[in-house]
């Protein structure tokens, strides 16, 4: 039986277990994988506990993922960079650490919009935090052109151009639709857009119609931005799709088999965010 879970606090609202539920029981897993609230006080002595209490790892969420970076072994550039981690794997009774926010959110991309090519690309990105920090450095590794950063606080954008070098490209918050016309894709990092939180306020009439909109929010599954986006004709890409695609190197590191991102699978956790769904 193989052990793993998702720690966070709270943690209540994880999907995490139904992605994984979903895999360990299509390809015929004798495993488990659960919901594991821990606080900030007992994180240490989780992370320290958590081969001896017989996980194969974890997933890492909020408020946790930085902290975690600090307590874990990193095999990996892209982790190092980002400076947080969402995925645990135990390898000898040693703990590391990975991130997988990036791929999922370059993968989900991939699979949404068939044929897409990321090398070149001119990007805005909207926010500057912990997700934005994961999907500018995807970006940039996979030799997008120039990126702009707008974010309400301008300081973190400049935060995020020292980090990730001279292609993030801060801009303010108020010029973003002025800048929508050089822009190839659009990618929402901020949580506006998200149930109980402001819309997403943004003029896309200058954004060409050739352009792709994506959106890391998926309560709601299709955002007021994608809405407005779908009517004047562009491509967009939702938010659920990333949550998905990050599973995958999870389970593939604690189970031994490369999951497949299925509609079913789709399917299962939009119905359990909206029951209205299809
Ligand atoms: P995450 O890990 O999800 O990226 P975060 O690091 O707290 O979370 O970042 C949240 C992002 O949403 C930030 O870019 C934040 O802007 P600030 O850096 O100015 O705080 C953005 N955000 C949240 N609420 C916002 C609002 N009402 N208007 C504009 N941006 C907002």
């Amino acid at each position: 039986m193989i052990k793993s879970c998702v720690i966070g606090w709270p943690i209540e609202h994880s999907r995490s277990p139904i992605i994984h539920g979903y895999w360990l029981k299509k390809y015929d897993i004798a495993g488990s994988y659960e919901r594991r609230p821990v606080e900030p006080n007992e994180l240490v002595e989780f992370i320290r506990a958590l081969s001896e209490a017989g996980y194969a790892g974890c997933n890492v969420t909020i408020p946790h993922k930085e902290a975690v970076f600090r307590l874990v072994r990193i095999a990996d550039d892209t982790t190092r960079h980002v400076g947080a981690v969402n995925t645990v794997y135990v390898r000898d009774g040693l703990a590391y650490g990975t991130n997988t926010d990036g791929e999922g959110f370059t993968r989900n991309l991939l699979q949404s919009v068939p044929g897409y090519s990321i090398p070149g690309k001119r990007v805005m990105v909207l926010g500057a935090g912990g997700a934005s920090l994961a999907i500018v450095n995807a970006l940039l590794e996979n030799h997008a052109a120039d990126i702009l950063v707008a974010n309400r606080t301008f300081e973190r954008s400049e935060q995020l151009r020292q980090r990730l070098g001279k292609r993030v490209l801060p801009i303010g918050w108020d010029e973003a639709a002025d800048h929508l016309v050089e822009c190839e894709l659009l990618v929402n990092t901020t949580s506006l857009g998200m149930t109980s939180q402001p819309v997403l306020d943004l003029d896309l009439s200058r954004l060409s119609l050739d352009a792709v909109v994506s959106d890391i929010v998926y309560t709601p599954l299709r955002t007021p931005l994608l809405k407005v986006a779908v009517d004047r004709g562009n491509r967009v890409v939702e938010g659920l799709g990333m949550l998905l695609h990050q599973a995958v190197r999870g389970f593939a590191l604690w189970y031994g088999v490369d999951p497949e991102v299925t509609p079913e699978l789709y399917d299962i956790v939009a119905r359990d965010i909206d029951p209205g769904y299809r």
